[in-house]
């Protein structure tokens, strides 16, 4: 089969190669993919900067397709079904966070840039009726992390002010759908003239430019401050970001685009009463309670461009680049 490996040898860190077809081990599932769908953990992938990398691994966490093979143990009645994967290997028994088995998907576990994946049959989820194979494809990872950053972690209640900065991001674009579908006002942030507008077409109440000075003023003006905040660049917006929540609020990190955050102004912090809570995708039941949203308000991923899977370098360069409005998926 042809598949897309982490070859840090290379310029463009990834190569093409022809691979055995995996094999079902018991109690796993061999997926003909039919669309997979890029996420930033790939580029850190290629950058050499995500835990325990190893070249020659297949790439990529989201994928839908279609099972063809089932390995012992498994419910025959799931041959021929068509999937959307759950890319969260191994979550526990406790909701609060993951176990130290958590594993996701595409490293060091084989992932889905390829012609097939085998993954454990638990794992694998009807893909929705109302949604494309690329849609379906592009929804696992980042829809499961802005589900939890919004809904769990976000407590989010209807009628409040929620902020979901660098709304470009594919996280960041599912954490908006999820806010405006569970009745909260939305307002973003973004580098893009195009991508602001854009998010004012799809529901947006004002969008901020976090690359002008004191945006964090005028965003406090034109709102009058946020409930929530959800931020995956972290870096040195964490400030301006503290400005914005209102006393009591909450900000919900998911990312650390832009590093760590320099300092921390703790008198800021504590005299407002903000809650600043980390985040990680999300427990089986998250998942669950995210494609159950998805299924009854018929919400549909936005896709940024298809690319074929041969051209998964030039892909993660435009996600590099942070040019893509939505997610970036790949066709074999
Ligand atoms: N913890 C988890 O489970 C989890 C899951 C998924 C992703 N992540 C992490 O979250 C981050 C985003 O992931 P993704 O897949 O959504 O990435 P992505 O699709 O590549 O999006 C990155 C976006 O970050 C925005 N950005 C850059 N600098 C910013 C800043 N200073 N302030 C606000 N936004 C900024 C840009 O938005 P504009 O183009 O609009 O300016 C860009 O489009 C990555 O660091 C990723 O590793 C973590």
């Amino acid at each position: 089969m042809k598949a897309i490996v982490l070859q840090r040898s290379l310029d463009s860190k990834v190569d093409l190669v022809e691979l055995p077809k995996p094999v079902c081990k018991p109690n796993e599932v061999l997926i003909r993919i039919k669309a997979a769908a890029l996420n930033h953990r790939d580029e850190w992938c290629r950058k050499g900067l995500y835990p325990n990398i190893q070249d020659g691994i297949v790439l990529g966490s989201d994928g839908a397709g279609i099972v063809e093979e089932i390995g012992t143990g498994v419910d025959s009645q799931l041959l021929g079904q068509e999937v959307m994967l759950n890319p969260a290997l191994h979550w526990g028994d406790n909701e609060r966070a993951q176990g130290k088995n958590f594993e996701i998907l595409g490293m060091p576990r084989n992932g889905t840039f390829a012609e097939y994946v085998a993954i454990p049959a638990d794992r694998v989820f009807p893909k929705p009726y109302h949604l494309s194979w690329e849609e379906a494809a592009a929804l696992p990872l980042a829809g499961l992390t802005a589900y939890r950053a919004v809904a769990v972690q976000g407590k989010l209640k209807a009628g409040e002010q929620v902020l979901v900065t660098g709304i470009g991001g594919g996280v960041a674009l599912f954490a908006a759908q999820f806010v405006l579908a569970l009745g909260a006002k939305l307002f973003v942030s973004s580098s893009s003239p195009e991508k602001r507008a854009t998010a004012l077409e799809l529901g947006a109440s004002d969008a901020f430019d976090y690359g002008m000075n004191n945006w964090s003023a005028a965003a406090l003006e034109s709102s009058g401050g946020m409930d929530l905040i959800v931020d995956g660049a972290s870096g040195d917006t964490l400030s301006e970001l503290m400005n914005i929540a209102k006393p009591g609020g909450r900000l919900v990190f998911y990312g650390a685009t832009r590093g760590n955050p320099p300092q921390l102004e703790a008198r800021k912090l504590f005299w407002n009463q903000l809650q600043l809570i980390g985040t990680t995708m999300g427990s089986d039941q998250d998942f669950a309670e995210m494609l159950a949203l998805i299924d009854r308000l018929q919400l549909r991923p936005r896709i940024d461009v298809v690319f074929p899977l041969k051209d998964a370098a030039m892909a993660l360069d435009r996600m590099k680049e942070g040019l893509q409005f939505g997610k970036i998926v790949l066709s074999p």
